[in-house]
């Protein structure tokens, strides 16, 4: 046997590889400005450059990283560019993956706390921490009645939280038997189309997820909530779930959390609050204003992986009562029993998720918090705000393009007096030099280009010139 090839990767192999890859990503970071930031490939450009076969062979590792230079970057979008200004941003920094290297390294799967103790322990710690840095109520915390945990994504965290309000509402008897047609849930038209997902695919049907109107805004009506609640409840339907968003993604609008929570209780409504990007504002207190009422929320989510410098991906979900989450999801199966399972003291995180395995994610989460520390995470982001407010005065100031929404934090809505076809133009130019990339939405039935302020690296001269860029395209058109 000793006499055999292994086919592994010696431990000196992977130092001396490990050692080249992260020198290739600290220069990738240096020189990311120097390509176009929105991938120029057509369709089936990089699988042509690819083998039509595995190989027989393996081959040297030095290849396979020459070949990621040559063949793969071409077909890059360059998310972590400072000129990324599209959709929302999906940001890093060095400890985000340095922690995601380490989760790696580790291989843990954590899906029990017997499965590794440390994964589990250190996800609640330190979604306890981010409580009070959020300004989050109390409630949220794990040594009261609720508890965070961290799922891939917020749709994720969205359907968890529709299940859960979708049992506690029918007494728990829908996991059981299915949904019969009458339970209903609510969102705003602006609502992120991950909610839609949620209800198909928690059986309540998209026809009853009901898409409540918005104000001049984009923010939910409280009063077209409530009548539509008490519509569906003269029909004998069972209202069960209200998701505000805090930060829309359409135009960051801010749903009324306080008067949509009133209704919620009035009703009896499980209020889940999607603040997938604009939750890490709420580092700063200053922002939080524009969370006012998620005291009486049930559940909350943000993306660290958005705008908070950890590495995709990393959403915090909390639950004001953990047991309901707990009894909606846990099956357990005679192979997963275990003493500690038994003994009732710790937490099975596979119990608050829809998958059974899960990534030790809290490490680059961590990772982040311990290096920038609350000061440092707040100084980025007060930046960035500054960085969108002072765009939109540029916007206001001028004469050729007028803003399409509020500008709360650091997203821009705004548009070419000229029209949509004008804009559409502008938009397509600009990402089609490589410059910049930004990406576009419909309000009021109007082409809207967006930019977002959000990249880990962008700067002010980032953001002159990306108002430059936009204006020399206008005044070309
Ligand atoms: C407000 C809001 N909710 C949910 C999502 C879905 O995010 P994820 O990719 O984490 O599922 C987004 C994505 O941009 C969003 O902006």
């Amino acid at each position: 046997m000793s006499d055999e090839k292994s086919f592994h990767m010696t431990p000196d192999e992977f130092r001396r590889h490990g050692h080249a890859v992260v020198d290739w990503i600290a220069d990738y970071h240096s020189r990311i400005e120097s390509f176009p930031v929105l991938s120029q490939v057509k369709p089936g450009e990089i699988r042509a450059s690819l083998p039509a076969n595995a190989p027989a062979k393996g081959q040297p590792f030095d290849a396979l990283l020459r070949d990621v230079e040559k063949l793969i970057l071409p077909g890059i979008t360059h998310w972590q560019s400072p000129n990324f200004f599209a959709y929302f941003p999906s940001n890093g920094s060095g400890p985000g993956i340095l922690g995601d290297l380490l989760s790696s390294g580790l291989g843990v799967q954590g899906m029990l706390w017997s499965t590794s103790p440390a994964c589990t322990e250190l996800e609640t710690h330190v979604l306890d921490w981010l409580v009070p840095m959020l300004g989050l109520p109390e409630k949220f915390l794990s040594s009261n009645s609720g508890g965070g945990v961290i799922q891939d994504t917020a749709s994720s965290a969205a359907l968890c939280a529709l299940l859960a309000a979708r049992e506690r509402a029918t007494n728990y008897a829908s996991n059981q038997k299915g949904c019969d047609g009458r339970i209903v849930a609510y969102a705003s038209s602006h609502t992120h189309s991950s909610l839609e997902k949620a209800a198909m695919i928690a059986g309540i049907g998209v026809s009853n997820l009901r898409l409540i109107d918005v104000d001049e805004n984009f923010a939910m009506r409280p009063d077209a909530l409530a009548r539509q609640i008490d519509a569906d409840k003269r029909a004998g339907l069972v209202p069960c779930f209200v998701c505000a968003t805090v930060g829309t993604t359409s135009s960051n609008a801010m749903d009324p959390v306080a008067a949509i929570a009133e209704i919620c209780r009035q009703h009896n409504l499980w209020l889940h609050v999607d603040a997938a990007m604009s939750g890490t504002a709420a580092l700063c207190p200053e922002f939080r204003h524009l969370q006012d009422g998620v005291e009486f929320a049930d559940s909350y989510c943000f993306n660290p992986h958005k705008w908070m410098f950890t590495t995709f991906d990393c959403d915090c979900f909390w639950v004001a009562d953990r047991k309901a989450l707990i009894r909606t999801l846990s099956i357990l199966p005679e192979y997963l029993r275990n003493q500690a399972t038994e003994s009732g003291a710790v937490i099975d995180y596979r119990d608050w998720q829809i998958q059974l395995g899960r990534r030790f994610r809290a490490l680059k989460l961590w990772f982040v918090i311990r290096h920038y520390g609350v000061e440092g995470l707040q100084y980025h982001i007060r930046r960035h705000v500054e960085l969108a407010q002072q765009f939109a005065d540029w916007v206001r100031n001028g004469s050729r393009f007028e803003l399409a929404a509020p500008v709360p934090l650091n997203l821009i809505c705004f548009r070419h007096k000229g029209g949509d076809a004008a804009n559409q133009t502008i938009m397509e130019r600009l990402n089609g030099s490589g410059d910049l990339f930004l990406t576009h939405t419909k309000l009021n039935g109007k082409f809207t280009l967006r930019l977002c302020v959000g990249q880990t690296k962008t700067e002010a001269r980032h953001v002159e010139k990306a108002w430059k860029r936009i204006c020399e395209e206008a005044e070309k058109l």
